[in-house]
């Protein structure tokens, strides 16, 4: 009997479409996303999972999955996934890293930037029709702060955080970086979590969210931030408190925020990081090219495949799996 397997949603490229060699394949086709409810009748009875940064699956659904071998998620970060509860099953969880890390980085530097020159302002102003209105211009007229020459504090001194680095070498900026785990990088000075915090002008974060570095960036570390910095997340939402990051910057004493993850996605009316006019807010599109993508979705079929025909693999993000 062939293998069931479920897809949570179209994904882009040829490579997805060579599933069906291997099982039988259902695909959600929408409209929009699949809730969680359909998600939960729809695995029923189901081997395998291709499935987005939406679809959340914790314990509680993968415990109705007896037949559950596989789980291939279109996305290099696992938090909506329960990984634990895959690791005592033995069951592999695909990921997709290293083909989104110089898109991801480009989206950073142009938060990063955003922020700095206050763009996302500078274009509603120019859009809504107030510099016409006003007929305003003057020296101090939409003045931010300087990118080059300027110190960038990198936490999380990984596959994108380097290329982050490498980006903000070519403007001139000091690189400080912080890892959980020790690292020496070229290029990177790494110092102390509260160092970083208190020297940089800007600040960026590229670790993945778990149960480790939830609240990481938290009121008290908010607080050593050097005053009239600028705070970058194009990791995970759940890794800063939106609440002090707001206050931070709703009182001056941070500059701005690029903000393209959130601890609720879609972000709720009521987040207070929304109303603040110095944050550049983005709908999660960190690796979002067209190219970037489809590399990522070919990954995701390659990862799907593989589990299929009982190999390893190319990309999993809990290996240990296979050691057992
Ligand atoms: C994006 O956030 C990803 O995890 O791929
Ligand atoms: C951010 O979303 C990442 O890809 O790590």
């Amino acid at each position: 009997m062939k293998k069931k397997v479920f897809v949570t949603h179209m994904l882009p490229g040829e490579r997805i479409h060579q599933l069906s060699a291997f099982c039988d394949v259902n695909v959600w086709l929408g409209p929009g996303l699949i809730s969680a409810s359909a998600l939960r009748e729809e695995l029923v009875g189901c081997h395998g999972v291709v499935c987005l940064l939406t679809d959340h699956i914790d314990r509680s659904l993968i415990d109705t999955l007896p037949q559950l071998e596989f789980i291939s998620s279109m996305s290099v970060g696992v938090d909506h996934i329960d990984v634990a509860a895959l690791n005592e099953r033995g069951i592999p969880l695909g990921h997709t890293p290293g083909v989104l890390v110089e898109t991801t980085a480009d989206t950073t530097f142009a938060l990063l930037l955003a922020a700095a020159r206050r763009i996302s302002e500078a274009d509603r102003f120019v859009r809504q029709g107030e510099w016409r209105r006003e007929n305003r211009w003057s020296p101090d007229f939409f003045t931010g702060k300087d990118v080059s020459g300027a110190t960038l504090g990198i936490i999380g001194v990984g596959a994108i955080g380097q290329a982050v680095a490498r980006r903000a070498s070519a403007f001139g900026m000091k690189v400080l970086g912080w890892n959980r785990s020790p690292k020496t990088v070229a290029g990177i000075d790494m110092v102390a979590l509260e160092q970083l915090l208190e020297c940089s002008d800007f600040v960026s974060l590229h670790i993945p969210l778990t149960d480790d570095t939830r609240g990481l960036l938290d009121a008290h570390h908010i607080a050593l931030m050097k005053p009239g910095a600028v705070l970058v997340n194009t990791a995970r939402g759940g890794i800063v408190d939106e609440s002090a990051l707001a206050a931070a910057l709703a009182s001056g004493a941070l500059f701005a925020a690029g903000i393209d993850v959130f601890d609720e996605e879609p972000v709720p009316e009521n987040n207070p990081l929304l109303a603040l006019p110095n944050v550049v807010l983005a709908p999660h599109i960190g690796s979002a090219t067209t190219l970037t993508r489809e590399r990522m979705a070919d990954i995701t079929a390659d990862n799907a495949i593989a589990a299929l025909r009982g190999e390893v693999m190319p990309h999993c993000a809990n290996p240990g799996v296979y050691a057992t």
